[in-house]
């Protein structure tokens, strides 16, 4: 249900009605529930274009809004804005509409189209970090919300498998014979190791140099030692994704090592658009009004990071057709996406309709506002920041009812992994973002918990009424009036989370939603004796769709519920 749009036609028919001229109508929602549900703001801005009072303006506008359906009542308020309440009927109706919809009512892009998000993407010859962890939540989120809204994802996982360090890294693999894959299980450790070789013998370093040469002209026994490198060190990676119930798999993945043949056409078509210019040896695109240039090939004749991001770009809009590239990467890059989105756009590898997006992401902090690191300064290892998670979970729950080992193991899990998850999705993306074990795993306040308890609080409301409900709504009072409200807000939500990549528009919602279900059901009793048939009816059907939204948003989120915590 597109509420607002709703609305805002209603509106804008009345300016019509009125004779006067306005482009757009866009209503918001009311800050005070004593300003109705909804509030057009738009007053003001066109009394100063027509020069005319604004208060006049509304007043005159008023008598033309149709209130025999959508709308109940308007009301001018302030200096002229006009302050909407929808007719409690209308919400009524509407509510029984969603929950009889599998979609909760929740439309598909009308034009849906095909959008690549590109998140993850480890480097292999390094442990996955907390960089990375950002950015496999948040992208997993989005490409979920997108593929829920209609549209075509393909998700593309660029992961760094190319480059000068897997010389060393596979010389010293094949050092270690067949123990070497036993040793990899800390890939931290391996590279620390190899680089000890490297520093201190010669003759290992040069052969790891050696190596570098042979895997790049396709040496086949030094790229079986890549490839095997690459699978355990993904391998690794899956075992996040797993634990963090990431829909990303090997399918997904584009390496930066699959854009390999096609580097050399990238400089080549530069050339021929007039783009590239020497500078110190190395190939460069000179971008207007910027003094340092884009690198796309060094004197030595090795190419960048930002040359296969442009052979990325271009297989992207050209070879799987996206209309929407969306890169979910660390802030710290913007100025990279910048430049290699303009470059891709001047040089017309990329069509200028295709709609190239950073989404980036703020650091992650621990609680004393310092980068997230170990005790001793090193990458904290994310599969044991996940264990410690369940185990925390583990912790919290342990007395709270008599559940069996498994279950407990099993509760630990949903509940450890979506407050890491929801944590990290809650706060606007692009602040850094403090990591705090205890206000994740708090029962209050915006967490995955509060939201999970709401849901398992409705589901038990259920077990014990234990019938089928009649789906059937009267909205009784205010706070029934603002619960069907915001349950009907919850498509436009979606879409605005869609268009802005923020995850934490969803979150903010779920927050609002089930904070304001625990007032109705603190007000409106539902199983008590006194409650009539009609009202108990209309009551459970407000909770279930409140309990069905809560599921659906969370499962966007990538978050599990539980029937009872
Ligand atoms: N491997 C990169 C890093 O760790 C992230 C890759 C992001 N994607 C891209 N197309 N550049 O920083």
């Amino acid at each position: 249900m597109k509420l607002k749009s709703e609305i805002n036609c209603i509106i804008k028919e009345a300016f019509q009605k009125a004779g006067i001229e306005i482009q757009t109508v866009m209503v918001t929602e009311a800050t005070k529930p004593e300003f109705g549900d909804f509030q057009f703001n738009g007053i003001m801005s066109l009394a100063k274009t027509l020069k005319k009072n604004p208060r006049e303006l509304a007043q005159k506008l008023l008598p033309h809004i149709d209130l025999t359906g959508v709308i109940a009542k308007v009301e001018v308020a302030g200096p002229g804005f006009i302050n909407v309440w929808l007719r409690p009927s209308w919400v009524a109706l509407k509510c029984e509409e969603a929950l009889q919809d599998e979609r909760l009512g929740v439309a598909k892009h009308e034009n849906p189209i095909k959008v690549v998000v590109d998140y993850s993407g480890p480097n292999m010859a390094k442990q996955m970090h907390v960089g990375h962890l950002r950015s496999t939540i948040i992208g997993d989120t989005l490409a979920n919300l997108l593929v829920y809204l209609g549209d075509e994802v393909i998700r593309q996982n660029h992961i760094g498998d190319w480059g000068t360090q897997f010389g060393m890294l596979i010389a010293y693999l094949e050092e270690q014979g067949s123990s070497g894959s036993g040793s990899l299980k800390d890939l931290e450790q391996f590279y620390k190791e190899a680089k000890v070789r490297f520093d201190t013998d010669i003759s290992f370093a040069n052969k790891a140099r050696e190596y570098v040469v042979k895997i790049q002209s396709g040496d086949q026994h030094c790229l079986n030692l890549w490839q095997k490198f690459i699978d355990i060190s993904l391998g690794h990676c899956e075992d996040v994704y797993g634990k963090l119930c990431i829909k990303l798999t090997r399918e997904d993945v584009k390496a930066e090592s699959f854009y390999n043949e096609d580097l050399p056409n990238v400089i080549e078509d530069l050339i021929a658009q007039g783009l590239l210019k020497e500078s110190d040896g190395a190939q460069c695109v000179f971008l207007e009004g910027e003094e340092i240039p884009v690198i796309v090939q060094k004197g030595d004749g090795g190419y960048l990071y930002a040359t296969t991001d442009l052979a990325a770009l271009r297989y992207r809009a050209n070879v799987l057709g996206a209309k929407r590239i969306c890169y979910v990467v660390d802030a710290r890059q913007s100025e990279h996406f910048r430049q290699v989105f303009t470059v891709a756009k001047e040089s017309g590898f990329v069509s200028k309709e295709v709609r190239l997006e950073h989404v980036a992401f703020g650091t992650m902090m621990d609680k004393s506002g310092r980068p997230f690191k170990t005790r001793d300064g090193g990458t904290v290892k994310l599969v044991d920041l996940l264990d410690e998670a369940v185990l925390r979970a583990k912790e919290s729950i342990k007395d709270k009812e008599n559940l069996e080992p498994e279950e407990l193991e099993n509760l630990a899990k949903i509940i450890g992994i979506g407050a890491v998850k929801y944590a990290d999705l809650s706060i606007n993306r692009e602040s850094n973002y403090v990591f705090d074990w205890g206000k994740m795993l708090s029962f209050e306040g915006n967490t995955s918990l509060y939201m999970q308890y709401a849901y398992a609080r409705i589901q038990s409301i259920f077990r014990r009424f234990g019938k089928e409900i009649k789906r059937r709504i009267v909205i009784g009072d205010e706070i029934e009036h603002r619960l069907g409200v915001m349950l009907l807000r919850f498509e436009d939500m979606l879409y605005r989370a869609a268009e802005d990549t923020a995850p934490h528009h969803i979150t903010g919602y779920l927050y609002e939603l089930a904070t304001l279900f625990t007032r109705f059901y603190e007000q409106n009793p539902i199983l008590k004796e006194e409650v009539c048939e009609e009202t108990q009816m209309s009551r459970l059907a407000l909770a279930q769709l409140t309990g069905r939204t809560i599921k659906e948003g969370l499962d966007i989120l990538g978050i599990e519920v539980v029937d009872r915590i």
